[in-house]
Order: structure tokens, then C-alpha cells, then sequence
């Protein structure tokens, strides 16, 4: 890659996510910050999203860069057979960065080989999402302090969860103790567990679920059972409900803990759990506009201390 595109958190080494979290620190103390002023960044949306979408618009709108883009593949040139090359060509032509997620595994990458402009992976497939890690490891961070040396537990849908395998990769920087909650069907795939091997990275694989197994938790990274991903729709209904975290489950829980998941929920997490000083999701969400804005002024070649200059020039405002 010849521009600064973010394709995959595997590239960022300990001491970029840790400026990149230092980055996003300075936005949360004050997220309206001009320093886009006359910057485009268009979000290109081949598949659905609500938080990723959203939170890269408002970082790029806080930043005063304008958004250009579409959420529906059905309304554009694609529909009518133009190649995903060619879309990237001509967005390159009108924005200074692009966003984009996409259905298909290594998309982010093809197009971050074809563009003028850096890319964002916002998600490609069941492979990877980065942003969504900067922002979970922001969580992991503003919650714990650290990213030394935690009790991580996966749960859910290990096999095609594209969050949970980027946040895996992204904390072998850091000693984490993975647990890996998931039926046979969507267990974290061989090539994660070889990873981990490879890093040294220390795991469990089971399928219990209850109170006991949630008492050793740091991080509970809950997630859900993708339907989209299933070519059997039998074989999602099977599984769909095998894990579903209910409040009465927190008796046993650390103080510490906090109670992740990307979103959006489905059946996995009760309602009656959002009360409880554990859960953190919502917030989680939060912080992807902080994280987001720091990934988007990375890419474009601001730095920490462009940001902190804007907010000595203008004070910091509420
Ligand atoms: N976490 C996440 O990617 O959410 P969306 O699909 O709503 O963007």
C-alpha cells in the first residue's frame, strides 16, 4: 500500500495503537475540532450499517470535512456492472479519503492497491473491521486502564465474526488470556488459532457458558450470530439462541468488568443486563466517534500534535 490506508489492524504496531488511543483521548475531551476544514471523505456502503456509517459521518463532520457517499449499492453505477476498481477510481477522483465497507473478504485491500486516496476498512466480509478494534481497544483501555495482561472472553459467533478475529490480532501486542465461548458450528477458525500460537498468545476453547465461566472475565465480548453469513438458514436457526447473557448471570462478575459488544445486539444480551454497571456497549458505540476521528485524521496525515495545536488555537469547547 503506497498511501495510509487502514485495511487491516494487523499492520498497526503497539506503540500506533497506543498514539492512535492518545489521539482519540483528545477527541473525547472535545470531538468539534475544524482541523477537515475543506476535506471530503466519502463512505461507500455495499453492505448495512448503522454505528460504523454514522460515527465515521459525525467524526468527519466534527472535524468540519464534508461526507459524500451511498448506503445502498442498488443506487449506484455498480448495479449496472461498474467494477469496484473503476468506483474507486472515480470516488478517488472527488474525495480525500474513503470509507468503505464491503460483503467480500479482501475488498478493503484490492481497493486500497487501486486508490489515490487513502481507504478505511469499514468491514469487508467476515474478515476484518478495524476501526470497530480502534474503538473496542479504546473501550478496553478508558475501562481497565490498560492492555497489559487481561482475560479476554469471545462469545458467540467466533467463526464469522470479522470484530472479535481484528481484536484478536490487534492485542497480541499486549499478553491477553483469550477465552473462546462458541458452538462447534462457530468456533474461532484454525488460522486464528494458529495466530495465537504463533504469538505466544495463551487460549481456551469451550462451550460452557453460566456464572462460574463469567467470574474470570476482564473483558465478556459478546457477540451476535450473524444471519447474513449462513448459506443454511437451518443451520442458523440451530444455533441462533445458544448464548444469551442475562443479568441474573453477573452475580459472580469482577468489579472490573465491563460487558462489550460491537452491535447490533439480537437475543445475546437481555435488556434487563443494560442496568448493570457492567454493561459498557452502549458507551462502546460512543467511543467509535473518538476513535473514528483520529483514524480519519491518521489517514490523512494529521498528527497528535495538529490536534492539540487546533485546540490551543481555539480553546477547548464544549
Ligand atoms: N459494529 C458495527 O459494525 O455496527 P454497524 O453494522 O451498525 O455499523
Amino acid at each position: 500500500m503506497m498511501n495510509h490506508s487502514l485495511v487491516t489492524i494487523a499492520n498497526l504496531s503497539r506503540d500506533k495503537i497506543m498514539y492512535l488511543i492518545t489521539m482519540a483521548q483528545e477527541f473525547e475531551k472535545n470531538p468539534n475540532r475544524k482541523i477537515l476544514d475543506g476535506r471530503i471523505i466519502a463512505t461507500l456502503f455495499f453492505e448495512p450499517s448503522t454505528r460504523t456509517r454514522l460515527s465515521f459521518e459525525t467524526a468527519a463532520n466534527r472535524l468540519g470535512a464534508r461526507v459524500i457517499g451511498f448506503t445502498d449499492p442498488k443506487v449506484t453505477s455498480s448495479s449496472k456492472g461498474e467494477t469496484l476498481k473503476d468506483t474507486i477510481l472515480m470516488v478517488g477522483n472527488y474525495a480525500d479519503a474513503i470509507v468503505m465497507r464491503h460483503y467480500l473478504e479482501g475488498a478493503a485491500l484490492y481497493a486500497s492497491e487501486v486508490s489515490p486516496v487513502p481507504v478505511i476498512n469499514a468491514g469487508d466480509g467476515a474478515n476484518q473491521h478495524p476501526s470497530q478494534t480502534m474503538l473496542d481497544l479504546y473501550s478496553i483501555y478508558q475501562t481497565q486502564g490498560t492492555l497489559d495482561n487481561l482475560n479476554i472472553y469471545m462469545v458467540g459467533d467466533l467463526k464469522y465474526g470479522r470484530t472479535v478475529h481484528s481484536l484478536l490480532m490487534a492485542m497480541r501486542h499486549f499478553n491477553p488470556t483469550f477465552h473462546f465461548i462458541a458452538p462447534p458450528e462457530l468456533a474461532m477458525p484454525e488460522e486464528y488459532k494458529i495466530y495465537c500460537r504463533e504469538y505466544g498468545i495463551q487460549y481456551v476453547e469451550h462451550e460452557e457458558f453460566n456464572e462460574d465461566v463469567i467470574s474470570g472475565a476482564d473483558i465478556l465480548y459478546m457477540t451476535r450470530v450473524q444471519r447474513e453469513r449462513f448459506t443454511d438458514l437451518m443451520a442458523y436457526e440451530r444455533v441462533k439462541d445458544v448464548y444469551i447473557l442475562k443479568a441474573s448471570m453477573l452475580g459472580k462478575a469482577r468489579e472490573n468488568m465491563k460487558i462489550l459488544h460491537p452491535l447490533p445486539r439480537v437475543n445475546e444480551i437481555a435488556y434487563d443486563v443494560d442496568a448493570d454497571p457492567h454493561a459498557y456497549y452502549f458507551e462502546q458505540a460512543r467511543n467509535g466517534l473518538y476513535a473514528r476521528q483520529a483514524i480519519i485524521c491518521d489517514v490523512l496525515g494529521l498528527t497528535l500534535e495538529d490536534v492539540l495545536e487546533d485546540g490551543k488555537k481555539h480553546g477547548r469547547q464544549a
